[in-house]
């Protein structure tokens, strides 16, 4: 939940009202002291944002960031249900998100009142709900997954458990597809993830037919059929930084390249095209609403801040540690997920 406060006088200043001359990330890195705040930054948000945080990761590692930081202020440069996955873990904490906007569409796809309809349809269903999801229905949900450690959690269930999954089709079905296991799915999507076109990158690798392809599991079953390697934001980065290969087509959001580029500068990177041929589709709307202005002002005012009442906070928290206790953890590099 984003609690929107509109402020008065001299903190109210907008995007358009910041002087021009400001030094964006030197303003950033004096709040960032001053106000003892941690800025924690998805792989999908703009380069420069990456580059100003103090930690690049996925959700789950941005999660376990979330819940470990000693500071007291968390600016959260991602979308909503992670930053409110840090207040929830971390609830003493102040936790700004850049754009109150910076929404999912895999959420938009599931609402509470839905969601508590279909786990009363199937009642000894255990629920297993990908990260993706507002904290609302996290709270109707038994464990929470994301993309790295839902095959693992599992493979932990007793095999004759049978399992919803939500909100994500693909990621269901591909979970399905690895684990052997039988689920009943919510049929979301990610907007950004099912705008690949199948056609348009076995083009793509004819042209470059050195290159390997590495797709996020919220692809269609069509493109990860032609993937070499299939995984969470960190392992496709791990993936391709640690292949002998130099070349990669990327079935993913296209600013994770910036991670990719940063550390293995000589390797080449093509986005996954859409169906007219180019990489436009690979950009995460929600994600691109943050910039640099709005998290100096985020910082500054303190807002747009996320709440998330104290009963629903306990609901939902529960379900979250149990997926923290049941992840394995990240050790070796080449082993990750
Ligand atoms: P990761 O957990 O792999 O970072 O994915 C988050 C996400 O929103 C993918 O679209
Ligand atoms: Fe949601 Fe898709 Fe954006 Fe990830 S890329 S935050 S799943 S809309």
């Amino acid at each position: 939940m984003v609690d929107t406060v509109v402020l008065s006088g001299a903190e109210a200043q907008t995007e358009n009202g910041l002087d021009p001359l400001i030094d964006i990330e030197a303003e950033i890195d004096r709040l960032r002291r001053e106000k003892n705040a941690i800025i924690l930054a998805h792989y999908y948000q703009e380069g420069e944002i990456q580059d100003m945080a103090d930690f690049v990761g996925d959700s789950l590692d941005l999660s376990r960031k979330a819940a470990a930081t000693d500071a007291d202020m968390i600016v959260f440069c991602g979308v909503r249900f992670m930053a409110e996955v840090a207040k929830i873990l971390s609830p003493t904490k102040t936790v700004v998100l850049p754009d109150a906007d910076a929404g999912c569409s895999l959420e938009d796809s599931c609402q509470p009142e839905d969601f508590r309809k279909f786990r009363e349809q199937h009642p000894d269903h255990i629920s297993l709900t990908y990260v993706n999801c507002s904290a609302e229905v996290k709270a109707l949900s038994d464990i929470i997954v994301t993309s790295s450690n839902a095959v693992a959690i599992i493979d932990q269930l007793p095999k004759e458990q049978p399992i919803l999954f939500a909100p994500d089709r693909h990621l269901g079905a591909y979970l399905q597809r690895v684990s052997g296991r039988q689920m009943t799915i919510w049929p979301g999507t990610c907007i950004v993830h099912e705008q690949f076109s199948e056609r348009e990158l076995v083009k793509l690798q004819i042209n470059n037919p050195q290159a390997q392809i590495v797709a996020h599991p919220e692809c269609a079953d069509a493109i990860l059929n032609h993937a070499d390697h299939v995984g969470s934001t960190h392992s496709i980065l791990n993936h391709v930084v640690d292949s002998p290969h130099n070349e990669f087509i990327i079935a993913t959001e296209q600013h994770i390249i910036h991670q990719m580029q940063k550390a293995a500068p000589e390797k080449i990177f093509h986005p996954a095209p859409g169906a007219d041929g180019t990489c436009n589709c690979a950009n995460c709307p929600f994600m691109a609403l943050n910039t640099l202005e709005k998290t100096y002002l985020a910082m500054l005012n303190e807002t747009p801040r996320i709440e998330v009442p104290e009963e629903l906070r306990l609901k939902a928290l529960k379900p979250l540690q149990r997926m923290l206790e049941m992840s394995p953890p990240r050790v070796a590099k080449k082993d990750a997920a």
